[in-house]
């Protein structure tokens, strides 16, 4: 039976390194009714000449090109390729999010992070993805951990060489690795080497690099030891740095801002709780911030945005966060009503001070808006002479508050 495809329906046709002679039949009866077929050039060249469609290579950039491509073919029966899953890291993201996912019919093909736990006999559901294409190499150090089995989805054929040093400048000089390219073809390759000892040369540019990461262990809830920043004193330590993330509650796709961020550490265990997360960092002082993007690059979170400059000025224009965490600037003028004010309805406030100052502020808040105010005081047992004693660390007084999901005008200005 020919599955003709109405022309206002877009059939996404994922293709593998293996082209027509892959494809299932229902792929095959698609591409052989649309009138039009758009698709990268490597793509369009895999499809037989019995494949009468005009040919449509995507234009650079794509996605602003998308919804003016697809209008100017309108009313014809319109086929995409796509390579692999069209849904993993690929253009039916893109075609979902501009013209509909009802106007999509997707047709599958083996993702290549299928074919390469094929080869490898790796339970896809246990195996982290990484993607270096369009993203940080410096994202890949959150995912490391010992033990973990990681598939790296290399940006070009120096992937494999970038991961290798990457994972020997973090201590995991020993995880064994396997380059895995033209999956599914007849060039399909895998090339295997240590991290440490890395030595090949650049190979094919579509490559999968399996890790079996082996190194140091990365703990999964904040509270990082507090030697894991490079700091100039500005850090939230570990123990309320715990307690601050526990009352800012991130949850996935939330955007936390961290108002006098200082080394970073409050939004980068924020990014850290889950890849959705974001968070814009604000601070200051032009050290400190450079020191943040450092810290957020070490501990495997680069998407972390850092503002400089002084809040509240520097807050004008960044998008509504649905949490704010205040660690520095709390006494600078209008810079909580910035915040409370910017803050998503349900969004959680959270202000940490050592100051008498400043905790004469947050009492007036927390007296205004609700909330909960606490006293964290943490000591640390050291040695006295031949004993051992505390030593009390500067308590810390805490705020945090729910915005209302509707706040009356009059308690705004009061
Ligand atoms: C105690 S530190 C925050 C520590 C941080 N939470 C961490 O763990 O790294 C306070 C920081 O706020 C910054 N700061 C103070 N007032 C500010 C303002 N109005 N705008 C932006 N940053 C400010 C200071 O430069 C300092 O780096």
């Amino acid at each position: 039976m020919t599955a003709l495809v109405p022309a206002s329906e877009i059939a996404v046709v994922g293709v593998g390194a293996d082209g027509w002679a892959g494809l299932a039949p229902a792929a095959r009866e698609a591409l052989a009714a649309a009138e039009v077929v758009i698709g990268g050039p490597r793509q369009l060249a895999l499809l037989p000449a019995g494949v009468t469609a005009e040919r449509v290579p995507w234009p650079s950039p794509l996605r602003p090109a998308v919804p003016g491509l697809i209008a100017a073919h309108a009313g014809r029966r319109i086929a995409v390729l796509a390579s692999g899953d069209p849904l993993f890291h690929g253009i039916g993201r893109t075609l979902a999010e501009t013209v509909g996912a009802d106007r999509l019919r997707i047709l599958p093909h083996p993702s290549s992070v299928s074919y390469a736990c094929a080869r490898l006999g790796w339970p896809l559901e246990d195996t982290e993805v990484v993607s270096l294409v369009g993203r940080p190499l410096a994202g890949l150090t959150a995912a490391l951990s010992d033990g973990r089995r990681l598939l790296v989805l290399s940006a070009d054929a120096d992937g494999p060489a970038q991961v290798a040093a990457l994972l020997a400048d973090r201590g995991f000089g020993a995880s064994r690795l396997r380059v895995l390219e033209q999956l599914g073809a007849d060039r399909e390759r895998i090339v295997e080497g240590t991290a440490a000892a890395w030595s090949h040369p650049a190979g094919d540019p579509l490559n999968i690099v399996a890790v079996e990461c082996a190194g140091p262990r990365s703990p999964l809830v904040p509270g990082l030891p507090d030697d894991a920043y490079e700091s100039d004193g500005q850090l939230t330590k570990r123990h309320v740095r715990a307690a601050t993330l526990a009352a800012l509650a991130p949850a996935p796709g939330e955007l936390l801002w961290d108002v006098g961020g200082g080394s970073g550490s409050i939004a980068i265990e924020w990014l850290r709780a889950h890849r959705s997360c974001r968070a814009v960092s604000v601070e200051r002082d032009p050290a400190r911030a450079a020191r943040i993007g450092r810290n957020a690059d070490t501990l495997g979170v680069p998407r972390l945005r850092v503002v400089t400059g002084p809040a509240p000025a520097a807050l004008a224009g960044l998008p509504v966060p649905d949490a704010v965490f205040v660690g520095g600037g709390l006494t600078a003028p209008g810079l909580l009503e910035a915040c409370w004010q910017a803050l998503a309805p349900g969004g959680r406030l959270v202000a940490n001070t050592v100051t008498l100052e400043s905790e004469a502020l947050l009492l007036t808040w927390y007296r205004r808006h609700g909330g909960e105010l606490v006293r964290l005081a943490v000591a640390h047992a050291v040695p006295v002479g031949g004993f051992t004693g505390w030593r009390q660390a500067m308590p810390v007084t805490q705020w945090s508050a729910v915005k209302p999901a509707a706040e009356s005008i009059e308690e705004e200005v009061q």
